[in-house]
């Protein structure tokens, strides 16, 4: 799976966001292992601290999916730059791999790309037992 399929498929379900508030519509594309791509959007709300990320929604996709092995995500705004992930989504997208590659893309196709742990060195790993 190349990266400019995921960037499409993150283009592609950035119109579907929901972004009343913000007008600031997110799409994201999440590729697992296993060679599939799940994809979400920002969905806002009236209350506006329940809003929810499109990094987060496509997270969320391939773990209900059963392909939590997550290698990489990539992000699409029509922001003038390419913009990163909120501190919420680095340390959701921490908990499946803290090394997994964020490639964020303007809807001109700007890149630019990361390593999550460059984002969010030393990310809370949670309970010492989670790891035994
Ligand atoms: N948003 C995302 O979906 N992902 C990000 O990485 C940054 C922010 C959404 C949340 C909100 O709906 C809108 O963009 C403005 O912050």
């Amino acid at each position: 799976m190349s990266e400019n399929q995921m960037v499409e498929m993150a283009a592609k379900v950035r119109l579907r966001a929901y972004a009343p508030y913000s007008g600031f519509k997110v799409g994201a594309a999440v590729l697992t292992r296993a060679g599939a791509i799940f994809t979400g959007c920002n969905v806002e709300n009236a209350s506006f601290g329940v809003t929810i990320c499109a990094e987060r929604a496509a997270v969320v996709a391939a773990i209900a999916a059963g392909q939590p092995e997550l290698i990489a995500i990539a992000i699409v705004t029509d922001a003038p730059e390419p913009a990163m992930p909120c501190g919420a989504c680095r340390q959701v997208l921490a908990e499946f791999n803290p090394l997994i590659k964020i490639i964020a893309s303007t809807t001109q196709d700007e890149r630019q790309e990361f390593v999550l742990t460059d984002l969010l060195p030393r990310a809370n790993q949670g309970l010492p037992s989670k790891n035994v």
